[in-house]
């Protein structure tokens, strides 16, 4: 069975083709990019309308496939202009190649490739990307969201910092890469219960740089705070629910400071932690294609002329049947 499948819930629009065995053979992304402040939706939907024939053509031609039985597409959660642009495109590919359509959700697709990618079995997911930072568990059929952000997510607080430091795109991994030449200065430190409050902190250390602390002690501090934050939460779902293994996913798992502080953690507590590999960690269309060919496979099925778009839809209202 060969699917394809596309990605373009925010601001990576990406085509990858796959086996029903998770065997990648091509994986095409293009990414829009602002220097200045955060993603634009109707401007994301523009660049995806611009790069989606090249996207498409290119993955196609690159995996060597004449038939395909699957075209798999991110319905949820994400910008609804940016949606309905993948949403018009995956009718359009199923109907041009005589196949079958289905939606499922970014997010959890992020946590099952995650999953696949890394061996993990039950693990407690921590989801850190641009949009969502949320620990995850799976608790019978359903996964619980046991703390998250409560105002900006992880990655859109350090986005946010570098780019009003003046650190340009993308502003995430040069934080991190200042981060490696400073040292540390106090700043508030805010949970509240299971869950985490970045934007605060952003304010905080924007206000002492602008007071002239350097670049580099302020983002290797929001770097220790941030990451302390979060592993803490993590420590305790670990205690809670008795799992012993860490899963960390999204965008921000390319950070090798945080991987190295919940792996600190982990063997602390004789847990196991595991993080997607980098190639994988940021939006794509590899795990939309894993979770399509999983859901299909379990009897999902979806009549085209239904097919439609969730744009809040979040992990905890998928009930898990594959
Ligand atoms: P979602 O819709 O799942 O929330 P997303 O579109 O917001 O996903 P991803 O592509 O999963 O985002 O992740 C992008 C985020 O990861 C950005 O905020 C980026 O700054 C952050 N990021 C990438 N590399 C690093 C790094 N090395 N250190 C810190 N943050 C990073
Ligand atoms: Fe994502």
């Amino acid at each position: 069975m060969i699917c394809i499948s596309i990605e373009g819930t925010a601001h990576t629009f990406a085509v990858s083709v796959m086996n029903e065995n998770g065997e990648i053979f091509a994986d095409i992304r293009d990414m829009y990019k602002t220097e200045r402040g955060g993603i634009i939706p109707v401007e994301a939907a523009q660049h995806h309308k611009d790069v989606r024939e090249r996207i498409i053509k290119e993955a196609i031609e690159k995996s060597k496939q004449k038939k395909f039985d699957l075209v798999a597409y991110s319905m949820s959660p994400g910008l609804p202009p940016t949606l309905k642009v993948v949403l018009e495109t995956a009718k359009d590919l199923a109907k041009d190649l005589s196949c079958d359509i289905i939606g499922v959700n970014h997010s959890v697709s992020h946590l099952t490739h995650g999953k696949f990618l890394t061996g993990a079995k039950d693990p407690i997911y921590v989801y850190c990307s641009g949009a969502n930072t949320q620990i995850i568990s799976l608790d019978g059929k359903k996964f619980r969201i046991m703390g998250e952000a409560s105002s900006i997510a992880l990655g859109n607080a350090l986005d946010k910092f570098g780019r009003e430091i003046g650190l340009g795109f993308p502003p995430g991994p040069k934080v991190e890469e200042l981060a490696k030449n400073g040292k540390y200065v106090e700043l508030p430190y805010t949970i509240k219960g299971m869950d985490v409050e970045f934007s605060g902190i952003v304010t905080k250390t924007i206000e002492l740089y602008k007071k002239g602390i350097s670049k580099e002690d302020l983002c290797f501090s929001i770097q220790e705070t941030f990451f302390s934050m979060l592993t803490e939460v993590v420590e305790r779902a670990l205690a809670h629910t008795g799992k012993d293994e860490v899963l960390l996913i999204g965008g921000v798992a390319a950070n090798k400071r945080l991987c190295d502080m919940l792996n600190k953690m982990c063997n602390a507590r004789n847990a196991k932690f595991y993080a997607v590999p980098k190639e994988h960690s940021g939006d794509n269309a590899n795990m939309i294609g894993y979770q399509g060919v999983m859901e299909y496979k379990a009897g999902r099925s979806m009549d085209i002329k239904k097919a439609d778009i969730k744009p809040y839809a979040r992990v905890d209202e998928i009930g898990v049947f594959w």
